[in-house]
């Protein structure tokens, strides 16, 4: 049986930093669900085929092949055999994966990838639906939350860190907008798990989180339940 760490949270709440530091720490594959929403979405977009059209999506989305592979411990998603990572971070890829997830067909053709690789490897597994949908029996579960304005602040501070020109106030409305939408889709929507342990980063440096997630795994791998605050 692998050891598997479910982490889920809204957008900015730094998840996916704070389960590569962990993965590192105790030797687990990090698997980054949403970079394979992605993928589905910039399959149809290179395709061509309109997002909004929730039949065509369905259609279309099991020709979509979607890989994943760790090369020198980086997961690496491979679409139809090319590994498509330097595009899955693009505005357009972004918005298209928003409104992929939300399809039912969709999200079965991801779920299966991501219980067949939790079921084969040790791994802390990002996302939105990991505790209560794709890994209902993960040994720890982690709900991983920040205040908007303080997501909106690391957001802000990374896009003026690239020279880049933005508005606080319009990151905090988008990011409050996205978590609306998150919470309350039909299929999967973002909610923690009866079991998660809740985690709020807002005043916590990147370290302490990973040192508590840690000290979360550890309990549970000892078949402890203690609760944490
Ligand atoms: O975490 P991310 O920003 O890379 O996710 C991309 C999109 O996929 C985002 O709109 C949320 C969605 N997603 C999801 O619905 N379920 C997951 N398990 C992971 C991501």
């Amino acid at each position: 049986m692998s050891f598997n760490i479910a982490v889920d949270g809204p957008a900015g709440a730094g998840k996916s930093t704070i389960a590569k530091q962990v993965a590192k720490r105790l030797g687990l594959i990090y698997v980054d669900t949403g970079a394979m929403y992605r993928a589905m979405a910039l399959y149809m977009v290179r395709m061509g085929i309109d997002i909004e059209d929730e039949e065509k999506v369905i259609e279309n989305c099991k020709n979509a092949d979607i890989t994943i592979k760790y090369e020198d411990g980086v997961q690496v998603v491979y679409l139809n055999g090319e590994n498509v990572n330097a595009h899955l971070r693009k505005e357009e890829v972004s918005n298209a994966a928003s409104k992929v997830s939300v399809i039912k067909e969709v999200r079965a053709q991801l779920v299966a990838l991501q219980k067949k690789l939790a079921a084969s490897s040790d791994c802390i597994m990002d996302g939105r639906d990991i505790g209560t949908c794709v890994l209902p029996d993960a040994d720890a579960k982690i709900f991983l939350t920040a205040s908007s304005a303080v997501r909106a602040k690391r957001r802000y501070d990374e896009l003026t860190a690239k020279g880049e020109v933005c508005d606080l106030a319009k990151i905090q409305a988008d990011i409050e907008d996205r978590d609306y939408r998150d919470m309350n889709r039909e299929n999967s929507p973002l909610k923690q798990a009866e079991d998660a342990v809740f985690v709020d980063s807002s005043y916590m440096t990147i370290e302490e989180v990973v040192d508590t997630i840690i000290q979360i795994a550890e309990k549970r791998e000892r078949g402890n339940s203690v609760s944490w605050k």
